[in-house]
């Protein structure tokens, strides 16, 4: 790992340790949204193609559910323990008029069914990508591709990984795995 991204962890990690104070239980990450630069690569970098089935972890405001079914014209599925950010983003969903490709499960990550997924994208702390491990391995179909977002899947070898700068003097690494 290059100083800067240590350095870049390191940040990212003390932000996380502050707002997860107030974290409610049973959440796997605080909410830190992935900049929209990054979004458009995790879902390149996950080989993303028009129809296919995709899941966000942890969607947040749904930024990674809204790119997957607008501009890859997937078929995406958020899942968001926070209410007033499930609330926010299935409104979004709404007014964008994409309710029949996007949509938002208001509930936790860890109870949902993820067997019809094509794609699974995940920007959670390690401690969360270690409890979702078993959940997928279970249920994940062959050929299912996983992208996490700076925090890899300590039980996983990635096929791949990539370093990205998001133009704001943070870089990013994605993780590629294959079921
Ligand atoms: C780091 S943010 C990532 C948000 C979004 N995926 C993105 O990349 O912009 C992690 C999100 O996971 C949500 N989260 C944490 N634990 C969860 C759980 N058990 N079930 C569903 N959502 C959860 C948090 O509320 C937060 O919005």
């Amino acid at each position: 790992m290059s100083v800067l991204r240590a350095a870049a962890a390191c940040i990212f990690l003390a932000a996380l340790g502050v707002r997860a104070q107030d974290q409610q239980p049973g959440k796997l990450a605080p909410y830190y949204p992935t900049p929209a630069v990054i979004v458009d690569k995790m879902l390149q970098f996950g080989e993303l193609k028009s129809g296919e089935k995709m899941f966000d972890l942890g969607s947040g405001d749904g930024r990674i559910v809204i790119a997957a079914a607008r501009k890859y014209k997937a078929d995406a599925t958020g899942v968001e323990l926070d209410d007033s950010l499930a609330r926010q983003s299935s409104e979004r969903i709404r007014s964008m008029g994409l309710q029949a490709v996007a949509r938002i499960i208001h509930g936790d990550l860890l109870q949902q069914d993820y067997s019809s997924a094509d794609l699974i994208t995940v920007y959670l702390l390690p401690v969360g990508n270690d409890k979702v491990t078993p959940l997928l391995e279970k249920q994940l179909k062959k050929g299912a591709r996983v992208v996490a977002h700076d925090f890899q899947f300590s039980a996983w070898k990635p096929e791949k990984m990539m370093d990205i700068d998001d133009g704001e003097g943070r870089s990013h690494r994605l993780y590629l795995y294959r079921r």
